[in-house]
């Protein structure tokens, strides 16, 4: 009995199931339901060439097929809908479409993506779009100088020269290395380093020659500019300094020491009394202007009476020695 009551039971309430299903009547007219939830796409600002992509969701969250069309309108081809055109979605399916935007100059550009459905209640979805193209940031390098030249120096001495490194770009300047393919020049920093834009630095270059010559050399700069290697001529001298002791006062001692001794007037007898210069007509020796000094003019003959007087002119050679050594400086050396 208690079985027999479970069974009615059971059967009553399959009955009502089946009774609330044949209520339905007409076929049911299955509705789709378009749900997209961007309304705008702002790109801000992006490198011109370097594309950018945004996704886009249209979901079908209705019961019926959402038939429907992906339109992009925009003036120029910067933007790009993947996919566009017609499409198709199942209830409960999603649409994952995607935008690009490829800027192609320093310019805002605006347009709009439309989405057509056949869901009653929202026949069209606008997304409004907008994006800004930059310039590509680029790194560049601006060296004061091309060339640099040290003059002349002595052998025993060191000169510098300035330059300066700016860093015109839009982007941040990283000089990696600096090379000297001569080792007498040299520079007071350390690399790598960065210079970020409108930054400059300012370098001193060393020459220090280590024997007598001409050196002619090149200073390359290594950086991430399009410049790169800018490269910065080097050219510097050296003489060996001749020594006033050594070379200057013996010709004195042989050649004039006779008439030129302590006997009033030039004295040729040591450095310091040849520097006390003439009784009337000033200086022997303008130091660094071997060439318009007065015992130079007077032993090659240029002015007044040939010194020695009397005598045999001195060597070219040993006039040379004594113009060198008053342009380099006439030092008691
Ligand atoms: C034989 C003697 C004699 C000898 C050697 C001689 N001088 Fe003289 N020097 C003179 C006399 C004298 C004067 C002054 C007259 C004149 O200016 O010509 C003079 C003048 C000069 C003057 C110009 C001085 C002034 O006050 O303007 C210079 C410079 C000079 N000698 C350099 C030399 C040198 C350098 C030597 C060696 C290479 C030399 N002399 C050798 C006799 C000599």
């Amino acid at each position: 009995m208690k079985n027999l009551i479970r069974i009615f039971i059971g059967a009553t309430s399959l009955l009502i199931v089946l009774g609330s299903c044949s209520d339905m009547g007409e076929p049911e007219v299955l509705l789709p339901q378009m749900h997209v939830e961007t309304t705008s796409i702002d790109y801000s600002t992006v490198t011109i060439g370097s594309p950018q992509i945004r996704q886009i969701q249209i979901i079908n969250s209705g019961e019926g097929q959402l038939n429907g069309e992906l339109t992009l309108i925009q003036d120029s081809s910067v933007y790009g809908l993947q996919p566009h055109g017609t499409f198709a979605l199942l209830a409960d399916d999603t649409l994952n479409a995607e935008l690009t935007f490829t800027p192609s100059a320093e310019f805002t550009y605006v347009g709009q993506i439309l989405i057509s459905s056949d869901d009653l209640g929202n026949p069209e979805h606008v997304i409004g779009v907008t994006g800004e193209g930059t310039a590509l940031p680029v790194p560049a390098l601006t060296v004061s100088n091309t060339s640099l030249n040290f003059g002349t120096i002595l052998t025993d001495n060191s000169s510098q020269e300035q330059i300066t490194l700016s860093s015109t770009g839009n982007d941040t300047l990283l000089i990696s290395s600096m090379d000297f393919d001569l080792g007498v020049y040299s520079v007071d920093i350390i690399t790598p380093f960065e210079l970020i834009p409108g930054a400059s630095q300012l370098l001193t270059i060393t020459f220090q020659p280590d024997a007598a010559g001409t050196f002619n050399g090149d200073m390359t700069i290594v950086s991430n500019s399009p410049s790169t290697p800018d490269v910065v001529s080097l050219s510097g001298e050296a003489e060996v300094p001749v020594s006033y002791a050594g070379a200057v006062q013996p010709v004195w001692n042989a050649s004039c020491g006779g008439c030129h001794g302590s006997n009033g007037g030039l004295n040729l007898t040591s450095y310091s009394n040849l520097m006390a210069g003439t009784s009337s007509n000033g200086p022997a020796v303008t130091p660094g202007d071997g060439a318009n000094s007065l015992i130079v003019r007077r032993i090659n003959g240029t002015t007044g009476g040939l010194m020695p007087q009397g005598g045999t002119a001195l060597s070219a050679s040993t006039i040379a020695t004594i113009e060198t050594w008053i342009n380099q400086g006439a030092l008691d050396n």
